[in-house]
Order: structure tokens, then sequence, then C-alpha cells
């Protein structure tokens, strides 16, 4: 796995763990953490799908001419994505955690589903397709930039 794959994985990761520290904070009822880890969570996950929407998937469309394939399909994937995480922040700051709590466990199959995607479709499909991976999502690669490594 390319050094620009292992980065996107491990924001997967990081979001998911930010996640399970907020569905933690609603266990034991202290709502101020659920918010606090929430709202890292979605800066986490805004600044991962702006990364893939900007740069990844135009590169991946532009590389293969495929426009209205897999990119497409996770950008529709990003949109339900965000509107649950919208719900579920809304209970959040409605001091519900049985709501916030059904949320969370929904957004969360939702995540785990399109990251499945991701990084067993998607992601190598970018490897094989996009050269200089790396400097394409701005990860300082140390690349020389005129080989395929990316
Ligand atoms: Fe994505
Ligand atoms: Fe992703």
């Amino acid at each position: 796995m390319s050094q620009a794959m292992m980065q996107l994985v491990k924001q997967h990761t990081e979001c998911d763990d930010q996640l399970n520290r907020c569905e933690a904070a609603l266990h034991k009822g202290d709502i101020a953490s659920a918010g606090r880890n929430f709202r890292l969570f979605s800066e986490f996950l805004d600044s991962h799908f702006a990364l893939e929407e900007n740069k990844l998937f135009p590169a991946f469309e532009k590389a293969t001419g495929m426009t209205n394939g897999p990119t497409e399909v996770m950008r529709g994937e990003h949109a339900e994505i965000r509107s649950l995480r919208d719900e579920a922040y809304a209970a959040i700051e409605a001091n519900q955690p049985e709501q916030a709590l059904a949320a969370l466990d929904t957004l969360n199959v939702l995540i785990q589903q399109h990251n499945v995607k991701e990084e067993n479709v998607l992601y190598p499909m970018c490897g094989g397709s996009v050269p200089n991976l790396e400097a394409v999502l701005g990860m300082g690669s140390t690349c020389c930039g005129s080989c395929s490594c990316g």
C-alpha cells in the first residue's frame, strides 16, 4: 500500500476513534464531552471528505475519464453521511442521548460500509491510475515527481 493510501486509511481510523469517544461519552451520560468529541469528529470527517472530493476524486476522474462511476457513488454516500451527521449532532445539542446514540449507530454502519468500498475498491483503483498520488493529495512526498511510485 502506498503512503498516500495509508494516510487516507489512517484518516478513516481517526474519524472512527473520534466517533467512538463521542459514543462512550454518551453512554456515560456526559453530554458536554459527547458534544466536544462529536465536533472534533465532524472536523476530521469534513477535512477527509474535502480531500477526497476536491483532490482524489477529480484526479481519478481525470486519469480514467470515469465521471459517472465509483466517485459519483462515493459523493452520494458522503451526502448521506453528512446528513446523518447533522441529525446526530442536532440530537446531542438538544440533549437527547437516546436519539443521538441511535443516529450514531446508523452513522457508524454507513461510514464502515463506505470505507470498506474505498479501501478495497476505489483507493486501489486510484493507486493504479493516478500518477504521483501523494503530490496530488498534497501529502508532501519525497518522490522525484517523474516516477509512478505514488
Ligand atoms: Fe469517502
Ligand atoms: Fe474516505
